[in-house]
Formats: C-alpha cells, structure tokens, sequence
C-alpha cells in the first residue's frame, strides 16, 4: 500500500461545522421539536437527607396545560438492570422516582409535564412536598471514609522517608469544580410503542442506548440515541443522570413526545463534579534532589449511593523515577450526590499536589524546579517496568524553558517587583495515559466522486468532525469539501465514549481503516479494468490525489473516481473500517506528556492574582488538526486558571444546599481573566500508540495547569498557598 500524501492532516483548518454553530444551525439536543412535542420541568427536594411524607400536586395538576405530574406516588416502576459495559460507578445508581428517600439537597421528586414551558414552570413550583428531614453530613473534613481504600505500594516508602536526608509534608487541598458547560444537559424523549427515541446531550450515543435499555427492561434495539452536537461538556455527559430517565418516563406517561432541559442551578446537583480533594505528600529526598520515597493519602467526596473512581493515583505512580511509593485513597461517603470525570480526571487533581509538592522539594534543595524534574526522570515507567513508547517530557521542559524565558528568573521568591505588583513565574510537568478502545467507521464514495465517512462518535467540542474529515480525505485522496463526516447517532457504527482522550486514535484509526480500503477496493479495479490507463500497474505504485489515481511517480497516468466508476457502472463503493486495540497496549506504556509555564502577577497590598502568560509545550504524538488542538490547549489553561484562582463549589454545611449554583456566585474565568496563552506541540508521532500515531490531546493539556500558576504565586510572594482556589480573600 502506497502512503498517501497528507494535505489535509497537519493543515490548520478551521472548523468544518463553524458556520453551522454561528449561524445557529447546528442542533443540540433541546434544538428537536419532534410533533407534539411537550415540556418537562423538574421539582427538586429542598432537603438533603430524609424522606418524602407527601406531596400535593393538585394545585399544580389544576393548571390548564399540565398533562400530569409524576412522581414516586405514581411513577411506573423501572428495572434499573445492570449496564455492565457502562460507566456507572459501583454502588445502587440514583432510581428517579422509585422511592420516598432523599439522598441529597436539590434530588428530583417530581416532574410537571405540560403543554408550554411557561406552564410546566409555574405549576412546577406549585407542588407541594413535605419531608420528614433528617441532620445531613456534606463536610469532607471530620467525616469518616467508607469502604475499601485504593491501595498501591513499590519498595518501602516508610523506610525511605525515615533514611531520607530530607523529608517534607504537605497537604493540599483542592475544591469542588463544577463543568459549568454552556449548552446544559437537556433530552427529548419520543415513544413509538414499544421503541424509543432520545436527543440527548451525551459523550457516547451508543452508551445512553445501552443505559435506558437497561433501566427500561428493552432491548439495545429498541432504543436510539441521537446526538450531532454538544454545546461542551467536559466528562459531565459520559454517564446517563437522571434527567434523560426522566423524560423518557414523561414520555410515556403522558403519551408525548417530551423535551427536558436543566436550568443552570440544576447543572450543580443533577449532574456530577470534580470532587473535593484532601491530598497529602510525604516526600524524602537526598540533599540534591533525587525522590527516595512518596507517600500519599488522598481523601475525596463521594456520594452515598455510589462511589466515584478516577485514576487519582496514576500520576503519582509514573511521573517520577521514585523507588518507594505507596499510595492511599479513601473515599468519603456523604449526603450528596454522585461526583464524575471532569477533564482530565485523576490526573489533573494529582497533578495540583505532586508538581506543587516537586515545586516545594525544589525550593527546599536550592535546586532549579525544571532540573529537579530533570533529576527523577525515568527510563522506563516505574509503576509497571514498561518501557515507554514515547516519553519526550525532557524536551517539553526544555523547549518550554527556551521559549518562555525561563533563565531570566531570579529563582529567589519574591525577588521581582512591577510597582505594585509582585510577579513569578512557575512550572509544572503532567502526563495523561493514551487511551484506546474499539471502533469502527463506514465509508461511502459515490459516483460524482465525494465520500460520506460515519461513526458513533461524539463530538463535545474538540473538533471530532473537522479531524476526521481531515483523516478520511487524506486516505480517500478527496479534498476536505468533497468529504463528509457524520455522527452522534447510535445507528451508527460503534464508536467508544467520547471521554479519556480516546477519540482521535480509536474513531480516528478506525476511519482511516475504511478510507484505506476503499481507496484500495478502486485501485484494485483501476489496474485490473483493461480500459483504465492504470490497467496493470503494481496496486503498490498507485496514489490518489484530489479524487484521481494515478501512478505516484507519474502522475500524467491516472484517472478520476468519478471516470473510474463511470465507465463500470458503480454508482457507490462501500467499506468498513475497523480498529482495535493490539498487544502494543501492554508492551508499552504510553502517555501523553505536557510541561506547562505560568507568569503571574499578585497586588502585594489587595492579594489580586492576575495570570500575565501562559505556555504549554506538549508530547501528543501526531497532530491531526493544529487549528484544533490549539482550542484545546488554550482552552484547557483557561479552565486550569478556574481552577487555581476561582472556581469553588460552596455548600452550606447546615443544609447541604450548594449556595453558589450560578455563574455570578460560581466564577469562571472571562476574557479579562485570561492572558496571552501559546501551545507548541513536538513534531514528531507515536508509531506504537495506535495507527494514526496519536497520543490523545484533550485531557493532557489540563495536567499540571493548576499548579504551574500556583507555583508562580509562590514565587511571586514567597508565600505557599495549599488550597485551591487561591483567591484574593485568601491571599489577604
Ligand atoms: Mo473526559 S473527563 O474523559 O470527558
């Protein structure tokens, strides 16, 4: 097989459905308006823990328009089966309206469907609930852990830290975060008898699918999921909340189509968060830097009905050339409700305590926080003896030095001043594991010579249908306008969650799989159909270009699709692609590496911390979509300033109720927020990682954010702030 030119990939293209999203076209979930389409409105509890002991919906029933109210006085009884290949974590998931009791503050007890929205919200607030309440615990801190801790241990860290020339002990803190995506989560949900169609704001149509089939009690068949946009969503719509159950019982109830869509204060406690974090970090080290031995005992919220896992330990077990670590995570049960992935999750919170912790040790040794890293970095990866099918971190940190300027730091804390401002700078590694899973691609090419390319992908906002278009034009030999990519439909060919980086190396490989031999299916009948000029030439000799074979040496000979297919009365050719992960996943350990640089600028009187720049210098593997994965990377330091400097979940501790669950009480970064940002990505790719040469981008690019630009307020004030986020109350 002749390699095919590559004009499309690596080319910084812009979007391909831009124009669809600024001109409103691009449909999100709430977007469908399926005939008869009614609404639905949610009653949440305003207790946190206890049980209902009535509820009057007459009232509310009373209103012309409403259709019904539903309950668990009167709501069908659902199967909750098991979704074994689903990512529910372990525990009993949240039944929506099964039973009396109340689990946490805002749970939802009743939905009002009624023909406007207007009307399903006001009678929505006319159902009166009574509660028996009992004292609910939502406060991490004095509240024991449950269950069976996460364990890992190498050598003898307890020894290590005894023997060490130089210990540390720090704990860190890290708030809550909430996604706070823009579009949020919403469904439309349609009977047709027995069969039952969603629109629905989800990572993984095929998972939604197998998720209400299980609560249902139906067949996978019997239920489609239908998702081409995301307005965003960042791990918050990997898993099935109860609001997608819950239109589909208003559906049926009221024998009509039903939409469903959260309100902003819904999204903090209908759908999950970053959890809180207790982190702390024994470090023994010798006198020059070089980590002996790590401890570290984590503590992180969790729900009473299910307790959520992340790869909170991985970082902490690869990062570094450390013989001895061991490693404890316990998980708190409280009265909330269930947290969930949020980019980057594990990696992105171990990253705030293990590079803050690397950035302490460096000021403790008088040793230069890049070269202390220089001075743990692996050969192969610790944690498991693999040897690394790329690791280029030195060359991030080396490139990253060079172009942010990092010699021209006085490394003394507090050493530079711009008037009234303190300025620092700071650093941080971070690494996320490449991520790979089945899938596969169908491919059309049709007679007048464009290609439709379909996979049951998502697309939250990476840019999944822009670099798979880019994928499949290359392998086809078309243009980008010539070809079409589709997904977000769970009749589609199977895609995995779009969730843990995994898109681009395992829908990608899978779409350059059909490409490639669909391609090869019309090289093959160019050179065995006498009247083609490509008649007998080596199949291997053969390249497309812009909808034309030809022989790659000369390209005078050749001929178009369209002519090809013309001439032998095809008006399609069809292939499917297909990937699965190889035995290279255990031969290797592969990851993804960042090292990410912060300048920032603290008011020495008010304790305003103002970012002045950002550089991230990144080892992806192969960039497909340069354009891209600048939004990703840029995007991903805008959501690592929230987390450092402003993004804090409250609860009120009384009442369980979260006191911020807006955008003016909860603060996200804006444009006045964020500095110059620049991204630089290694040339080169991962030959071993996956067929495209991938290594995963989405994620990698929050590890290390938070604690570079807590590293750099360090420097700047000498002061060593361990909670997250380093708000200017705190720095007063
Ligand atoms: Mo990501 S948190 O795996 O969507």
């Amino acid at each position: 097989m002749s390699p095919q030119p590559q004009a499309a990939v690596g080319a910084p293209l812009s979007r391909v459905d831009g124009r669809l999203k600024v001109t409103g076209k691009a449909q999100y979930a709430a977007d469908f308006d399926p005939d008869g389409v009614v609404h639905a409105v949610v009653v949440d509890s305003t207790v946190a823990l206890g049980r209902i002991t009535g509820i009057d919906a007459r009232a509310a029933e009373a209103q012309p328009g409403v259709l019904t109210v539903i309950s668990h006085l009167n709501a069908p009884t659902l199967e909750y089966r098991d979704n074994p290949g689903g990512y529910n974590p372990p525990g009993r998931r949240l039944r929506a309206f099964q039973d009396d009791q109340i689990l946490f503050h805002g749970q939802p007890v009743a939905v009002v469907v009624a023909t406007t929205l207007e009307v399903a919200q006001h009678a929505a607030d006319l159902v009166e609930v009574e509660y028996e309440l009992r004292k609910p615990t939502t406060d991490m801190s004095g509240s024991p852990a449950g269950g069976t801790p996460q364990n890992y241990a190498r050598g003898d860290a307890a020894a290590a830290l005894d023997s060490a020339a130089v210990r540390m002990d720090m704990t860190y803190g890290l708030a809550r975060n909430h996604h706070n995506a823009m579009e949020p989560h919403a469904t439309v949900a349609r009977w047709d008898g027995d069969r039952l169609t969603v629109w629905d704001k989800t990572q993984w149509v095929q998972g939604t699918r197998n998720e209400l089939a299980a609560v249902f009690g139906i067949p996978q068949d019997s239920v489609r999921v239908i998702s081409p946009f995301v307005g965003g969503a960042f791990g918050n719509a990997s898993r099935v909340w109860p609001q997608t159950t819950i239109a589909a019982v208003a559906a049926r109830e009221a024998k009509r189509p039903v939409k469903l869509a959260l309100t902003r204060e819904q999204l903090y406690f209908h759908v999950g968060y970053r959890p809180t974090y207790e982190y702390r970090v024994r470090v023994g080290s010798d006198r020059r830097g070089r980590v002996t031995g790590m401890i570290h005992d984590l503590r992180s919220e969790t729900s009473r009905y299910e307790t959520h896992g992340e790869p909170i330990l991985s970082l902490g077990q690869m990062l570094y050339d450390t013989p001895n670590v061991r490693m404890t995570h316990r998980s708190v049960p409280l009265d909330v409700n269930t947290p969930t992935w949020m980019r980057g999750p594990g990696y992105a919170t171990a990253s705030y305590a293990v590079e803050s912790a690397m950035d302490e040790l460096a000021y403790e040794v008088g040793v230069d926080p890049i070269e202390l890293r220089l001075r743990n970095e692996p050969e192969d990866d610790p944690s498991d003896g693999l040897p690394f099918s790329t690791r280029r971190l030195r060359e991030c940190l080396a490139t990253g030095a060079r172009e942010f300027g990092w010699n021209r730091r006085n490394p003394r804390p507090r050493s530079t001043r711009d008037g009234d401002w303190l300025i620092g700078t700071g650093m941080a590694a971070g690494a996320y594991h490449t991520r790979r899973d089945p899938a596969q691609a169908s491919v059309r090419l049709d007679a007048d010579g464009t290609a439709l390319v379909q996979s049951a992908a998502s697309d939250m906002g990476p840019g999944t249908y822009t670099s798979m278009t880019q994928v499949a034009a290359d392998a086809l030999g078309l243009t980008m306008r010539n070809v079409t990519f589709r997904l977000g439909d769970s009749l589609m060919p199977p895609a995995p969650l779009q969730g843990g980086s995994k898109t681009m190396a395992s829908v990608g490989s899978a779409v350059q799989d059909g490409c490639d031999k669909l391609r090869q299916q019309a090289i093959k009948l160019a050179v065995e159909d006498e009247r083609s000029p490509l008649y007998g030439v080596d199949p291997a000799d053969v390249v497309v270009r812009g909808g034309r074979l030809h022989v790659r040496d000369n390209p005078v000979r050749g001929e178009t699709y369209r002519q090809l297919m013309a001439r032998n009365n095809r008006t399609r050719l069809e292939a499917n692609g297909s990937y699965t992960p190889g035995e290279e996943v255990e031969r290797f350990s592969t990851h993804a590496y960042a090292a990410t640089f912060a300048e920032v600028a603290v008011d020495a009187r008010l304790g305003l911390v103002r970012v002045r720049r950002m550089l991230g210098v990144y080892d992806a593997g192969r960039i497909i979509s340069p354009k891209l994965a600048d939004s990703q990377a840029l995007g991903a330091m805008v959501g690592g300033i929230g987390t450092a400097l402003l993004e804090h979940t409250v609860t009120d501790h009384r009442d369980g109720r979260i006191v911020n669950a807006n955008l003016a009480d909860y603060l996200v970064p804006v444009n006045a927020d964020v500095p110059d940002l620049r991204a630089i990505y290694l040339e080169g790719e991962d030959t071993e990682a996956d067929p495209l040469g991938v290594k995963g981008l989405g994620e990698v690019v929050q590890v290390g954010v938070a604690p570079a630009v807590a590293n750099a307020v360090f420097h700047a004030t000498g002061r060593r702030i361990r909670e997250l986020p380093i708000t200017a109350e705190v720095m007063l």
